[in-house]
């Protein structure tokens, strides 16, 4: 509908039509995927860790693959430009209003589809560590 196309920002139509980090990491060292149960969509993060010289674990790559809507592609590109170069404590600290916050806000309607990216965030972070338990 032309008005709900209206109550996009800027921000979430750039991300939607030139999205950063889209696409897979070969080898990764965790991945989550999530999906919404009520629209169906999917959305899977991939995560490269690597230490910094104070030995903190910290995301030197992340990509996205998304099948979903317009809002649910913007805030995967959002969350990996926030993601990248954090440590995974600050990481985890990403909520979706900060990810819709950084996209200067999404449609009401359309805030449940942040869930998915912080929720597929949390999960790569989860599954890294697991990876890391189960490698030890
Ligand atoms: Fe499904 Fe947006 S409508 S994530």
């Amino acid at each position: 509908m032309a008005n709900d196309f209206m109550q996009y920002s800027k921000e979430v139509l750039e991300h939607f039509t030139n999205p950063h980090n889209q696409g897979v990491i070969e080898n990764p060292d965790g991945v989550g995927m999530v999906g919404n149960p009520v629209c169906g969509d999917l959305m899977k993060i991939y995560l490269k860790i690597k230490k910094n010289k104070k030995g903190e674990e910290i995301i030197s790559g992340i990509k996205f693959e998304t099948l979903g809507c317009a809002s649910a592609i913007a805030t995967s590109s959002m969350i990996t430009d926030l993601a990248k170069n954090k440590t995974l404590e600050e990481a985890k600290k990403i909520t979706r209003n900060d990810v819709a916050d950084a996209l200067n806000g999404l449609p009401p309607i359309k805030l449940h589809c942040s869930n998915l990216a912080s929720e597929a965030l949390e999960a790569a972070i989860n599954n890294y560590n697991e990876n890391k338990i189960a490698n030890k």
